[in-house]
């Protein structure tokens, strides 16, 4: 099925293809370099005024490994750099997900390559207000050119690139503020208000300092106000306070049609609904987020792991595996834990075990069911051998970042990722499955796996409902796990490219598929998932999928809003140019 769809794409890329190098419909593709509808010199001229010189022509940063702007020196510095998110998030254009790259121009690849835009935005503009962002959205549809919004490059899928794109930057929004009292008739209490660039490390410590808490991502540099919130949002303090869409108050807009416009649960209802959990890059162009926070607090942080020569080979290994996830699940259900966790075929390691409200003496009593079951599978499994440390601090950043942003900050993405939801379900009707699918996804080490075990609907919740209704996945309130699948990937060796189209050929037609079969509509984070995902409108979206298709032509009837996989994404495909064209 998978295989037979793919070839149909492919004979569809090729017939748009023939035809539109001869755009004989110049409205059903998008125009890219080189074609006679691309503006000129003087429209671009035009346009950099327009947004007070904030115009960025797009130079990889690559640029500098192949000839003929080779540099052994520069090409070095940025080999070290390469996809690192602290860099590439700080650079209009450049993304973190090196399929989408495509090696266009890349690092660790020959130097005789060419430097190609390939999938690279074209131009972007470093926005600075609501102004430069309708003027981008302006000229792109009179010249019929591909949008596209960056915020940090996070995505999986290169949503925030596309070929021949003129790239809304918003890195530069970087506005904070805090609002002790928001009040409205659906919430009154205390709110920050970050403009859509402020990234999770900068928005929570912002929070911190007003002795707040602001949900956001285990990695510092995911943007809050970007594909985080708006595609669901899930964090270390989800399991207290819910996903980051659960607590929007307010979406400060610019939609399709230029105009500027606040959404919130009573203003434009349909646009905050959609906003909060329903895609990033869809519906409008975000320029702020005001978010409930929470006051921050007592927090407290557990890492232990093992591996498989420890406990005596990989059957023991594999039934430490089952014994910590089962007892994952109370420690998520009824105490708002969350915990990440990275599994290979023989190793396992709880990065971040997280308690809100815990101190030291607190999590160590939640934990004793863990060790003892534990020690029941295998003697070889102490406090000391698991290499036990339990942390706490009076804020969540100070823990944070004692702890899991060390790490987090140095997750480079492999090309090859998948995802899939397990829920509470699942787990329970077919745990020994949901084991042996982990164990062969592993084996061999082709792949690995990082999970998130988490309950947003858990008994810590009833402090935070969700703000108003959202579209957050229906499938994230019944999942226990959020498992995320990496191919492994020595970039350094430069690997044939060859070798990230099989894996991802593996990933789509036995990897992901064998997990599918052991969580029965479970689905899968649209935020953290593969791109080749058959049936993604409802593994990503499920029931919310058909008002959200509703709210995307209400907003964006043109489609000047597209991402792979984005809702209504299924009306447009690139041609073998790679113009984006409607089908
Ligand atoms: C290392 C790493 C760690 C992660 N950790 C977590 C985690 O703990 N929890 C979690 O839930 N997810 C996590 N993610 C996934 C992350 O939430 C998504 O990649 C998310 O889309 C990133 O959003 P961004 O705005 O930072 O990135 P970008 O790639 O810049 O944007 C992502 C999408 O949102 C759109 N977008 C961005 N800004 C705007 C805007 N202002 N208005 C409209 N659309 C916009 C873009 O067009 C694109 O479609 C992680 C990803 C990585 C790579
Ligand atoms: C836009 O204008 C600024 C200031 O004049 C200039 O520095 C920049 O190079 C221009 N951008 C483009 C793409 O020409
Ligand atoms: C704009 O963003 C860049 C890259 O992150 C940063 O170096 C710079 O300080 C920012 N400037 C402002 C005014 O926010
Ligand atoms: C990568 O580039 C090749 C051509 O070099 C193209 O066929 C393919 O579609 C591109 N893939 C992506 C994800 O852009
Ligand atoms: C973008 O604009 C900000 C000011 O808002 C400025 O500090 C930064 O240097 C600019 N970045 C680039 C790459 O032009
Ligand atoms: C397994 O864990 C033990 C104890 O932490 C450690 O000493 C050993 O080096 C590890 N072995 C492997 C193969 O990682
Ligand atoms: C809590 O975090 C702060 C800020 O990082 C740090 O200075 C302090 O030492 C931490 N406290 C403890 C008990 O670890
Ligand atoms: C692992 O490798 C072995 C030997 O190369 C092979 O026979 C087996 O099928 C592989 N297993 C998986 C699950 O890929």
């Amino acid at each position: 099925m998978a295989a037979l769809g793919k070839i149909c794409l492919v004979l569809a890329g090729l017939a748009i293809g023939t035809v539109s190098a001869i755009p004989t419909h110049p409205k059903a593709c998008r125009n890219i370099p080189g074609d006679p509808r691309w503006p000129g010199p003087r429209a671009w001229a035009q346009l950099n005024a327009t947004v007070g010189g904030r115009l960025i022509a797009t130079n990889p940063i690559a640029t500098v490994c192949h000839d003929p702007s080779f540099s052994a020196e520069a090409c070095a510095q940025v080999e070290g750099q390469w996809n690192v998110a602290g860099v590439m998030t700080t650079r209009p254009a450049e993304i973190m997900a090196p399929w989408f790259q495509n090696q266009s121009c890349a690092a660790f690849t020959d130097r005789s390559l060419p430097c190609e835009l390939g999938s690279y935005a074209s131009y972007s503009i470093n926005v600075s207000n609501a102004r430069d962002m309708a003027a981008g959205i302006g000229f792109a549809r009179q010249h019929n050119i591909r949008l596209v919004i960056k915020n940090s490059g996070h995505d999986f899928f290169g949503k925030s690139t596309g070929k021949g794109g003129l790239s809304l930057w918003t890195r530069n929004l970087t506005q904070k503020k805090a609002i002790h009292q928001y009040r409205a008739p659906y919430y009154r209490g205390p709110a920050v208000k970050i403009g859509a660039g402020v990234n999770g490390k900068e928005a929570a410590e912002f929070a911190s300092q007003h002795g707040y808490r602001f949900v956001v991502g285990s990695c510092p540099t995911v943007g809050p106000a970007g594909g985080f919130t708006q595609g669901g949002g899930h964090s270390f303090l989800s399991g207290v306070y819910g996903l980051g869409a659960d607590n929007v108050l307010e979406w400060e807009v610019v939609t399709a049609s230029g105009k500027h416009v606040v959404a919130t649960p009573t203003r434009n209802t349909d646009l905050y609904w959609a906003l909060s959990g329903g895609g990033g890059g869809t519906y409008g162009a975000v320029v702020s987020m005001t978010s409930r926070v929470f006051p921050d607090g007592a927090i407290a942080l557990a890492t232990l792991g093992f591996n498989a020569s420890v406990v005596g080979g990989p059957e023991a290994f594999w039934a430490s595996v089952g014994a910590v996830l089962a007892q994952l699940q109370p420690l998520v259900d009824d105490h708002g834990a969350v915990a990440q966790l990275s599994l290979t075929h023989d190793t396992l390691s709880i990065f971040g075990l997280m308690v809100p409200g815990a101190t030291k003496p607190t999590l160590a009593t939640l934990l004793t069911p863990l060790l003892t079951t534990l020690a029941q599978t295998s003697t070889a499994l102490t406090t000391t051998t698991l290499n036990l440390a339990i942390h706490a601090n009076t804020t969540y950043t100070g823990l944070y970042a004692a702890t899991v942003e060390p790490l987090t900050a140095r997750i480079i993405l492999p090309p090859v990722i998948g995802g899939r939801f397990i829920s509470r379900a699942n787990w329970a009707a077919n745990a020994p499955a949901i084991l042996a699918a982990l164990r062969t996804t592993t084996a061999n080490n082709t792949f690995a796996v990082a999970i998130t075990a988490l309950n947003t609907r858990g008994t810590a919740r009833h402090t935070a409902p969700p703000v108003a209704p959202n579209a957050a996945q229906p499938a994230f309130a019944r999942a226990f796990l959020s498992v995320i699948v990496s191919a492994t990937w020595a970039r350094e060796t430069q690997p044939p490219w060859s070798a990230a189209v099989a894996l991802q050929a593996r990933y789509r037609d036995v990897i992901g598929p064998a997990l599918e079969r052991v969580s029965p509509g479970a689905g899968a984070y649209a935020n953290e998932a593969n791109w080749e995902q058959a049936r993604w409108q409802d593994v990503f979206y499920g029931s919310t999928y058909p008002r959200l298709r509703r709210v995307k032509a209400r907003y964006d009837p043109g489609g000047v809003f597209y991402g792979l996989t984005a809702v209504g994404s299924e009306g447009w495909a690139p041609d073998a140019a790679g113009r984006l064209c409607r089908v």
